[in-house]
């Protein structure tokens, strides 16, 4: 596998008060993907965004709109989330009484369905469901905050779930979220992650260091770009 991995930077680590510019800035400093990170304040301990917010930031890059919604119950939004644009809905099993009809609703509404495995969970939450998913989200923290150490134990999962994925033979997204820097990158990338969410490890420095801290998550190549840029 030479693809090289998807970043998904979380726009939870960015600056609240200019959204919009920071969406943008992501955009043009490499990210693959716009993370966004939906939290109710009772599935998770903190209140983040709603589907007004997406549908705000919408116009603001092309890239797709990786949204990952910590919410119970999840139903009665998944719609309003694909309406303002979301291109991927993940949803954690435990957040909703049928899986497999909610994974059901995100395609039929038109988004692709992921499932987010928080550190406890099995990973035989999938077996059953694995048709219905694109993505699949391996919590590497449990959520609710950025800015948290990365959970060692979760590259056992990414490993097990990386087999499970290439034995289906489905084109099935394998994303890390949650403690993700240059050095945790590498041992999911190494684990087999395709995708890689970061918040912290994008956001920090000012705008004009966001493509050097995506670069830096991919291994390699932000090794070059920092050799270059001295
Ligand atoms: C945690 C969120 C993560 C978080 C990642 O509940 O799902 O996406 O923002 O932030 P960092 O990269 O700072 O751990
Ligand atoms: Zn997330």
């Amino acid at each position: 596998m030479t693809q090289a991995v998807k970043i998904s930077p979380s726009i939870l680590s960015a600056d609240f008060a200019k959204l919009g510019a920071e969406v943008a800035a992501i955009d043009a400093a490499g990210a693959d993907m716009i993370h966004v990170d939906v939290m109710d304040g009772h599935y998770v301990p903190n209140i983040t965004i709603g589907p007004a917010v997406v549908k705000a930031l919408r116009p603001h890059s092309d890239k797709p709109f990786d949204v990952h919604l910590m919410i119970t119950p999840a139903d009665p939004m998944l719609e309003a989330f694909v309406q303002a644009g979301a291109d991927i809905v993940t949803i954690h099993p435990d957040a909703g009484p049928h899986l497999h009809r909610s994974l059901q609703a995100i395609r039929n509404y038109g988004a692709k369905a992921g499932i987010a495995l928080n550190p406890g969970a099995p990973i035989n939450d999938v077996e059953y469901v694995i048709d219905q998913l694109d993505m699949i989200l391996v919590m590497s923290v449990n959520p609710g905050f950025g800015g948290q150490k990365f959970i060692h134990s979760q590259l056992k999962k990414i490993e097990q779930l990386r087999a499970l994925i290439d034995a289906s033979g489905r084109d099935i997204e394998l994303e890390v979220d949650g403690g993700v820097n240059p050095q945790t990158a590498q041992l999911c990338i190494d684990a087999g992650a395709s995708a890689l969410v970061a918040g912290s490890a994008v956001f920090h420095g000012k705008a004009g260091s966001y493509a050097q801290n995506i670069a830096a998550l991919r291994g390699g190549s932000g090794a070059t770009l920092k050799a270059v840029n001295g």
